[in-house]
Order: structure tokens, then sequence, then C-alpha cells
């Protein structure tokens, strides 16, 4: 067989490793040059996550994890299409996602936000992308939370999105924001990816998949590589 060759990511496009003004990069980011290390037939023909069955409710995040009532916030559909670096769908590939709540908290014990947990709110979901390289999930808008990067420090709303791609080269970590989120302009993650990539990590609002009297609707289509491959998250 062949092994693909994987294109080296487009400066142009993802976060440097390095952006002081995101502090945690000062220390993770590699202090020697990187070595090319060219996939292997294990990379490209090994096990994906994805191989299995998924819940009925995993893409639902407005009942995945209901206790006592419907979760409180803006109910949202996030849909959109996975595509390689030609463009075409990538079927049947695992798309994971995890968010705050409508508030901005996290179910998680590291999160000491002083904003409300949401009992029927896990704010983590995932599905499969169909034959033609879409998915969708039902969730609520997150809201924005501090963090302790500076003095006044907010994240913009966003969701966090893991795809796995038909192979492990092709896996994708990355973060999808809102149009218009006045706080885009002073978080140092999304500043830190270059100008020309900052688009590729928003979604559109989409009216025409919003459902009436039930929910809105944002799109957000995700290249996994090449030439217009969305912006990974700067790790
Ligand atoms: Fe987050």
């Amino acid at each position: 067989m062949s092994i693909p060759i994987i294109p080296s990511m487009d400066a142009a496009v993802h976060p440097s490793k390095l952006y002081p003004e995101y502090k945690s990069t000062i220390l993770r980011a590699p202090a020697q040059p990187m070595i090319v290390f060219p996939p292997g037939i294990s990379e490209v023909q090994g096990p994906v996550f994805g191989d299995f069955q998924l819940g009925a409710l995993d893409h639902d995040l407005t009942k995945n994890s209901i206790k006592n009532g419907e979760p409180l916030g803006e109910r949202i559909v996030v849909h959109g299409k996975v595509l390689n670096e030609n463009g075409q769908p990538v079927p049947h590939t695992l798309v994971e996602i995890w968010q705050a709540n409508a508030a901005g908290r996290y179910v998680h014990k590291v999160d000491k936000h002083a904003a409300p947990l949401d009992p029927n709110f896990l704010g983590a979901g995932r599905t499969r992308t169909d034959k033609d390289g879409y998915y969708c999930f039902y969730t609520i808008k997150p809201g924005a939370y501090p963090w302790g990067n500076h003095f006044n420090a907010w994240r913009p709303n966003h969701i966090h999105f893991s795809l796995f791609g038909p192979n492990i080269t092709t896996r994708l970590v990355t973060q999808m924001y809102f149009p218009g989120d006045p706080l885009l302009n002073y978080d140092p993650i999304f500043q830190g990816i270059p100008e020309k990539g900052r688009p590729l990590v928003i979604a559109s609002f989409d009216i025409d998949r919003t459902e009436p009297d039930f929910a809105l609707a944002y799109r957000f289509d995700i290249v996994l590589r090449g030439y217009a491959t969305t912006p990974f998250e700067n790790q």
C-alpha cells in the first residue's frame, strides 16, 4: 500500500506552538526544532476510535444527562460536514464535543468558576458522520467564563471538538466559536491563530437549519487535512 504524504501544517493558518500572550504555551512549546516523523502503516491502517455502538442520545446534549428537567439556556443545533484535503466527505468518523453550560461552568473538578452547575447538563456528546460526512448535535449555547491567563481574562463562547478521521494522522482537536462574539478580540487562544485561519473556526449562523419555536442553528464544516485545514488547537 502507499503511505499518504502528510502535508506540514500551514503556518499561515495554524497557531504557533509559542504564543506568549497565551501563557501556557511558554512552558509547553517545544524548545528544540520539531522532528519530521513520517507516518507508517500502523498510523494509517491502525484501529481508530469510533468503531462501536453509540447511544441514541449521545449526540443530543439537551437530553443525554437529564435528571429532573430540561437543561437551562439557549438550545442550538450545531451541524456541518467533515471533509478531507480534497473536499470529499469523511464518512463514519467519530466527532466528540465538550463545553461549558449556559452559565459558563464545566462539569470538571478543576473548574472553580463561581457559576452554577446545571444538574441536567453534562456538556459532553459524540456522534459519527454519516455516509456524506455530515454530523449534527443538539446542545445549549455555552456561556463565557473567566480563566487565569491574565487579569480579567474571559474565554469567548466556544465548543471543543475532537475528530479522528480515517486514521490517527488525521486527528484534529479544535474549538468552534460563535460569530460576532466581542470576546474574540481579547482571547489569546483565538488571537493566537493567524488571521487567515480565524474564520475557519467561527461557525456561521444558519437560519435554514433552525427549528422554529425550538432552536437556533450554527453550521461548522471541518477540514481534517491539507489546504484549508481547520486550525488545530494550540497545544
Ligand atoms: Fe473551554
